[in-house]
């Protein structure tokens, strides 16, 4: 039997989209896939009164049973309540990500609230299509769609681009009105995973910092102008703190040319039309500088509450960060 999202006290991303959009701020957009980045991403955006997206990959549904995470998500509802003195934050379960109707539809009937369909690999009339497809089954369920143009470099589950494609601005309005999509993601120059640029496409400030390439904050706002008010998705969006993997490679660890996009250019995509800011590698970064530090420290420890404890709190503080300091989602769950 088919699960409504509304039953479960989880949200679409409508409201918190035009909220977002007229605050000049970006709904976090955080990837879970165990208990302890639940309760992290829960912790800190609870704490911090920012409602949240939470994100759920096909990757994420194969690792830990689709059926429990919807019962996870179901329990965050509540989770949150109970730190919050019974007021609660709004809260989307939205598929990251998916690839097939039939993923988008699954999704659908077992109580997501939002679910991205990815047709960006394929030709434009077909991502159009398919995406129009998942629009009219999750509509008329009341479940909001994003869908994307334009190719990101890096690891898409188990799609590899080496190469970005940018959108193209010409095509989106076509786009937005043939498939109704309630969102757009956009490719500017951001991707996926901790290696998002090589050095040697970077140049070093008077810091001795590499600064990677510019994104194309002027594809953006093309894109903008030729749809004002609509909601604009980045994917890839982990900055891959440098304090965080010097620790990770102190302790053994061999997260090599690791580089990811400034926190400044974030926040300036905050203040656009980007209204939901997707970032997954940071949080692994930072459990990985957790446990890693753990085990070096305390070899012979080998209860799990003891590293994965750790873990959790590195992910809730940084996630605290990113809603007061990057996205600006702080105060804003109403
Ligand atoms: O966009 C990818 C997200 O970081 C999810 O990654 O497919 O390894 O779960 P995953
Ligand atoms: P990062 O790999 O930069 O965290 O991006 C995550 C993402 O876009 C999930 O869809
Ligand atoms: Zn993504």
């Amino acid at each position: 039997m088919a699960i409504s999202y509304k039953d479960l006290g989880l949200v679409n991303t409508k409201q918190m989209f035009a909220d977002a959009i007229k605050g000049g701020y970006a709904i976090p957009a955080f990837n879970f896939n165990n208990m302890e980045q639940l309760q992290a991403i829960i912790g800190a955006c609870s704490e911090t009164n920012s409602p949240v997206i939470l994100q759920v990959s096909s990757g994420a549904r194969k690792y830990a049973n689709q059926t429990l995470l919807r019962y996870m998500a179901q329990g965050a509802v509540e989770y949150a309540k109970e730190i919050t003195d019974g007021k609660g934050i709004p809260i989307a379960l939205h598929l990251d990500h998916g690839d097939t109707f039939e993923l988008c539809k699954d999704c659908v009937d077992s109580g997501f609230s939002s679910v991205m369909i990815d047709g960006s690999h394929h030709p434009f009339e077909k991502n159009m299509e398919l995406t129009k497809q998942v629009v009219e089954y999750a509509h008329a369920h009341g479940v909001t769609v994003e869908g994307e143009l334009g190719v990101l470099a890096g690891v898409e589950d188990d799609v590899v681009s080496d190469v970005t494609h940018y959108t193209k601005p010409e095509e989106v309005e076509e786009f937005v009105a043939y498939t109704g999509v309630d969102s757009l993601a956009i490719s500017i120059g951001t991707s996926h995973g901790a290696n998002k640029f090589t050095p040697d496409q970077c140049t070093l400030d008077e810091n001795g910092v590499l600064v990677p390439p510019p994104l194309r904050f002027d594809i953006l706002e093309e894109i903008e102008q030729k749809l004002p008010g609509f909601p604009i998705v980045l994917h890839g969006a982990s900055s891959v703190p440098m304090d965080l993997i010097k620790i990770i490679n102190q302790y053994g660890g061999e997260m090599k040319d690791a580089i990811g996009i400034p926190e400044e250019w974030l926040r300036r995509a905050a203040k656009s039309a980007v209204c939901k800011i997707n970032i997954d590698s940071d949080g692994r970064i930072a459990m990985t500088a957790a446990v890693r530090k753990v085990f070096a420290e305390e070899p012979a420890e080998f209860d799990p509450r003891k590293y994965l404890g750790p873990a959790r709190e590195a992910l809730k503080n940084l996630y605290m960060e990113k809603t007061k300091n990057v996205l600006g989602s702080a105060g804003k769950a109403g």
